[in-house]
């Protein structure tokens, strides 16, 4: 159905939206969750904008995954399910569990996220069960070993970090308090190094270049947020722990 040129360009474009999105977040902050703000049109709910923004993810999959030749293949089928594990996660657990309610985000965030997840899932879905080879032989190489372990490593990190989060509104959706715990020792935005951990182990596992460039995507969206985060902690509470770094432990 897709021919192989087409979808090196398409993996290329990802590495070049990587850029762009860095050099953009880098200018700008996403206007969503504590930096939401208004001039960004039409608002929707914020727990529907998740689920429109993440739902692609979980379909476009499964779609483009099935329609590969290799699709019922074991180690194609381990990374289907690492997949859809983090994505139900995203699309389906996280945004019933966090307090926003009555929060709203703008659509155009909700439709960017819902249009980028899509690109990305046929970049990684028809890789994985189509173009890329693997043999049942992989589960026993070292990036296969290294990239799972550091895919679940990230997935507890960010889901832990998340529910600390979560945990930390007694008072309504508009409280925000300092984390403390966890990761938190350590970093303001562990549940974004979580899902980087993440996206460089499913890299590493799946050994292909559309890991490699969503696990850029990734570092490119979250590594600006991280310090936006960090200097917005920094300037709402005065006593907000010195020795903390904005995402990677001891240095940045
Ligand atoms: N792969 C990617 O490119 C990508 C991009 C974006 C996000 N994500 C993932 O999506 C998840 C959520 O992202 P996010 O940017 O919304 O994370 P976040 O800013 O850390 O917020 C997570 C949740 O905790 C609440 N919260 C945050 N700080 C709080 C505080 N100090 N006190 C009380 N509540 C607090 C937020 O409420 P409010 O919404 O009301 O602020 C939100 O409900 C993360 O795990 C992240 O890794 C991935």
């Amino acid at each position: 159905m897709f021919e192989l040129p087409i979808y090196n360009i398409c993996v290329f474009s990802m590495f070049i939206l990587a850029a762009v999105t860095f050099l953009a977040l880098t200018k700008v902050t996403a206007p969503y969750g504590r930096h939401e703000r208004s001039g960004w049109g039409p608002r929707i709910p914020n727990k529907f904008g998740w689920v429109l923004m993440e739902l692609p993810a979980i379909l476009a999959f499964f779609i483009f995954y099935f329609q590969g030749k290799n699709s019922f293949e074991a180690v194609p089928l381990i990374f289907f399910f690492l997949w859809q594990l983090h994505y139900f996660y995203r699309t389906f657990v996280f945004p019933f569990l966090t307090r926003t309610e009555g929060k709203k985000m703008p659509l155009l965030i909700a439709l960017i996220g819902a249009l980028i997840n899509t690109f990305n899932a046929f970049i990684n879905a028809r890789w994985i069960s189509h173009y890329g080879s693997y043999s049942i032989e992989w589960v026993h190489s070292t990036p296969f070993a290294w990239g799972v372990g550091l895919f679940l490593i990230g997935l507890l990190i960010n889901g832990h970090s998340d529910s600390i989060l979560i945990k930390l509104r007694t008072h309504g959706p508009k409280e925000y308090k300092i984390p403390y715990g966890g990761c938190y020792r350590f970093i303001s935005c562990p549940n974004y190094l979580g899902e980087i951990l993440e996206w460089t182990g499913w890299a590493l596992a799946t050994y292909s270049l559309g890991g490699l460039a969503f696990a850029l995507y990734t570092l490119a969206s979250l590594l600006p947020r991280a310090i936006d985060n960090h200097k917005w902690y920094k300037a709402r509470f005065p006593d907000y722990p010195d020795r903390r770094k904005a995402i990677f432990p001891f240095l940045f």
